[in-house]
């Protein structure tokens, strides 16, 4: 796993944590305002935080003791984490609803995504939703150098963070992709955190596939990049922010 969920766990809790708070809304709204969600990947739990200020009961794993140790920090006992791998889990328990943001299960390959689909099919209550967070691309409108750049503060840390793809291989299904987060100013200043992402590629087609040979189905499909919501596009559009609402079979 690299530094950025690890040892560096909390430059990343300072990177990547923005509001949620309207997206959590529109997350609830879609799930059908659960009463339980369960958050494979949690990362330091800000997802997580959200919700449970909502009294909704909410339940993290991650694979970084680093980051769940941030996730305890932040979370207070207001919601429950664990450490687990979401390629092979079992919580003895079923939950009304579950979410993977930002691009969490691109770090699966192919076939740890089908174990971890069929973990989270168990984990489910009959007809509850799991949304993923999923861009798909195309070779014909891929934009080999997309990347953002952004500033983000806590306390006297200041840092500067940058993520780019730097190499999109449609042919193995791999894009790599350059993280680089520069602390600006606090006791850190001058540290450079640059690392590289080996994650899976999925294409409007592979992922359909994916979904297919799973216990869930696709019911729909929103483009979380557009502004002013979050328009529900075809099953076949491609971004780099795109929500699927996936449903048991
Ligand atoms: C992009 S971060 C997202 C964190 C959190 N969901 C958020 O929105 O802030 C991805 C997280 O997935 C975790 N992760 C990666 N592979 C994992 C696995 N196989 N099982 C559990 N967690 C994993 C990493 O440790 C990291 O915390």
């Amino acid at each position: 796993m690299t530094k950025l969920y690890t040892d560096d766990a909390e430059l990343y809790d300072i990177a990547f944590d923005w509001d949620v708070e309207e997206e959590v809304d529109w997350l609830s709204e879609q799930l059908g305002r659960p009463k339980s969600v369960l958050e494979p990947g949690c990362g330091s739990g800000r997802m997580l935080d959200s919700f449970a200020r909502r009294g909704i009961e909410a339940v993290g794993i991650d694979l970084s003791a680093q980051m769940l140790a941030l996730a305890h920090a932040r979370l207070r006992n207001r919601a429950e984490v664990s450490l687990a791998d979401m390629t092979d889990f079992d919580l003895g328990r079923t939950f009304e609803g579950a979410i993977s943001p930002i691009n969490t299960l691109l770090h699966l390959s192919p076939e740890q995504l089908a174990r971890h689909l069929d973990c989270m099919v168990r984990h489910l209550e009959p007809g509850a939703c799991y949304l993923v967070q999923v861009g798909l691309i195309e070779a014909a409108s891929c934009d080999p150098y997309a990347g953002s750049d952004w500033e983000a503060s806590r306390g006297d840390t200041k840092v500067h963070a940058h993520w780019e793809d730097e190499e999109v291989d449609f042919e193995r299904g791999v894009s790599r992709q350059r993280s680089r987060i520069e602390v600006l100013a606090g006791p850190r200043a001058g540290e450079v955190l640059e690392e590289m992402h080996d994650m899976t590629l999925w294409t409007p087609q592979t992922w359909a596939g994916a979904i297919e040979a799973s216990p869930f189905r696709e019911i729909a499909t929103y483009d979380g990049g557009k502004k002013g919501g979050r328009p529900r596009v075809d099953a076949t559009a491609t971004g780099g922010l795109l929500w699927h609402q996936l449903q048991p079979v």
